[in-house]
This record gives structure tokens, sequence and C-alpha cells, in this order.
């Protein structure tokens, strides 16, 4: 089985810069690439999520060999203030989206590539892709494909799957998709079906929501000075990334300047450390494709 290379990993332990005697979320263990290089950094703690059990599974050994310093969780990062129970953090780090043991595994249902079972559900419960697309209506499929996958034909590709119902395989899926996208495909840069995929991805596992829940209880758990870093991949994560710590980053006023009774200031709650994402440098993206659409954010929590 191939692994996950992890992305923006220098600037990731640049923007955390790990210290002796703190204490670390890893909200997106995975591969466990980041939480290795945290706890190699630092004689720190790290409190490991993962809300696919696989992962859960495969990071035991790097359990072991940290002896006492890592804690695996089972579960979502939109709970990790109840998994702290009480402790602050000095960092919490999200990478967010779908790890390459999951996009390289065809049995776990994410890849058009490779032909499996249409599942792509991260934690293995709940409705999979499948449930939804073989019963929503017409129009909300159109519409998580449109929104989600920012895709222009969704509404011919909506039309297209509720025809061939019922859809069982990924392979079926991108078939039905390329097919309902017409010669035009054909001239596209990415495979017909990657906007549908990702859309159904983020769907069937609450993504945004997720990420939104995240960002709250990551706030709500920094300690001061703690450092939040975020790396997204597509341009709906980052602009909920970039919204929320721009709007906790300013001392905004509320209201307008037509209504100054509102003007009160909003204490601000963390200091940008980027102003601008960074991206991933040249040689990163020549030895890891994935990397190519990343974008890291950070800012760090205020003292008060
Ligand atoms: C891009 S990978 C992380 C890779 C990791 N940084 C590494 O270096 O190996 C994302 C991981 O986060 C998990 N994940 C995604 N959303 C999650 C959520 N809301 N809560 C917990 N885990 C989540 C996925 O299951 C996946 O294993």
């Amino acid at each position: 089985m191939s692994g996950h290379l992890p992305v923006m990993l220098a600037e990731v332990l640049d923007m955390l810069a790990p210290k002796d005697g703190e204490h670390y979320v890893d909200g997106t263990f995975g591969g466990g690439g980041y939480t290795r290089a945290i706890l190699e950094a630092a004689d720190c703690r790290v409190l490991g999520i993962d809300r696919d059990p696989d992962a859960i599974a495969r990071g035991q050994d790097l359990v072991a060999q940290f002896g006492g310093r890592l804690t695996l969780i089972h579960g979502e990062f939109s709970n990790l203030a109840t998994y702290l129970d009480g402790a602050r953090a000095d960092g919490v780090v999200l990478d967010l989206g779908a790890s390459s043991f999951q996009f390289d595994e065809p049995a776990r249902g994410f890849s058009f590539r490779d032909s499996g079972p249409l599942d792509m559900r991260m934690s293995k419960e709940g409705p999979s892709a499948a449930d939804f697309v073989n019963t929503a209506d017409e129009r909300d499929i159109a519409r998580v494909i449109s929104q989600l996958g920012e895709e222009h034909n969704a509404r011919r590709i909506a039309r297209a799957i509720v025809a061939k119902r019922p859809v069982t395989t990924t392979g079926e899926l991108a078939q039905i998709v390329k097919d309902a996208q017409g010669p035009a495909a054909a001239r596209l840069a990415i495979h017909p079906a990657t906007r549908t995929f990702q859309a159904l991805r983020i769907h069937v596992n609450d993504e945004l929501g997720e990420l939104e829940r995240g960002l709250e209880a990551a706030a709500g758990a920094l300690a001061p000075f703690g450092r939040l870093v975020v790396v997204s991949f597509h341009s709906l994560e980052d602009r909920i990334v970039k919204r929320f710590l721009t709007a906790r980053a300013t001392t905004a006023p509320l209201g307008s300047r037509h209504a100054p009774v509102a003007r009160r200031a909003q204490p601000a709650a963390f200091r940008l450390l980027t102003h601008r994402p960074l991206m991933p440098g040249a040689t990163e993206v020549e030895g890891n494709p994935r990397a190519r659409s990343a974008r890291l954010r950070a800012a760090e929590r205020l003292a008060a």
C-alpha cells in the first residue's frame, strides 16, 4: 500500500514552532506525517485525531514508538475540546480533505481511476455516496455538484445519474459523468469526473460544516500564544479559513457607519501569521502533485 506524503511539512513546522513541554492537537492525523515531525522537533505531547478508524489503527506503531507522548483518538476534530478534556492546546493543525491512503484504496470508494464501491465515507459510518446519489432528488444532486464541485454542468450530470440509477461503483459514476459532459470533456485539463467526485466527497463527509465547527473549537481550545495552522486544498475551504481568521484578527466595529449606535469594538482573538496563504514550492509540487492546490493559513491566539 502506498503512503501519504505530508504536504507543506516544513511550513507547518515553522508556523507551529514546537517547544518542549507544549501540547499540540493534530486534528487530521492521517498517515501521522505531521504528528511524527512535531514529536521529533521537541519533547512535547500530541493529541492526534482522525475520523477514519483505519488511520487510528495504522497509527498505533507511532503511539508505541513515542511512549506516552502521543494519544490517538478516533473522532472528529470538531469535538477536539471534548477530547482535550479542559486542557489548553499550544497549537492546532488541520490538514483538510482525504489522505492518499483513502484516495488510493479502491475499496474506500473515493477514486474515479480505479473502480470500487461508491462509498467515500472517511468514518466508514452513516450514508455513503451511493446512498445519496440513489435516493436524493435530482435537484439536490445538482445543487451539491454545483455548489461543492463548482461544476458548470451540474444539472446535466444530475439528470444522467438519476436516469442510470442505481449507481453502485465509482467506475460507473465516472463513466456517467464523462458521458454527460459530452465531447467537450476530452479537452478538460482534469478528468471530467473530478469536480463531481469532489462535491460528493465533501457532501458525504460534511467537510465544510466540520471545518466551520473545527475552527471554532480550535479557537476556544488554544492557550494564549497558541498557533492555529490550516492547510486547505480548494477555494471553498480556503474561503472559510480566510473569513474565520480575518474576522477574528481585526478589531472590526460591529454594524456600519450608518448605524453609529452599533459601533462597539469586538476584541480580536488572533494575530495573523500569514496575511496571504502560503503555497508549496515548485520542488514539492514536482515530487508530490497532490500538494499542487495546497494553501496554508496560520494565526496566533492573543494573550487575553
Ligand atoms: C490530508 S489527510 C492528513 C495527512 C496528515 N497530515 C499526514 O501528514 O499524514 C486528512 C486526514 O484527516 C481526516 N479527517 C478529515 N476530516 C476530518 C475531521 N473532520 N475530523 C477528523 N479527521 C478528519 C481524514 O480521515 C484523513 O485521514
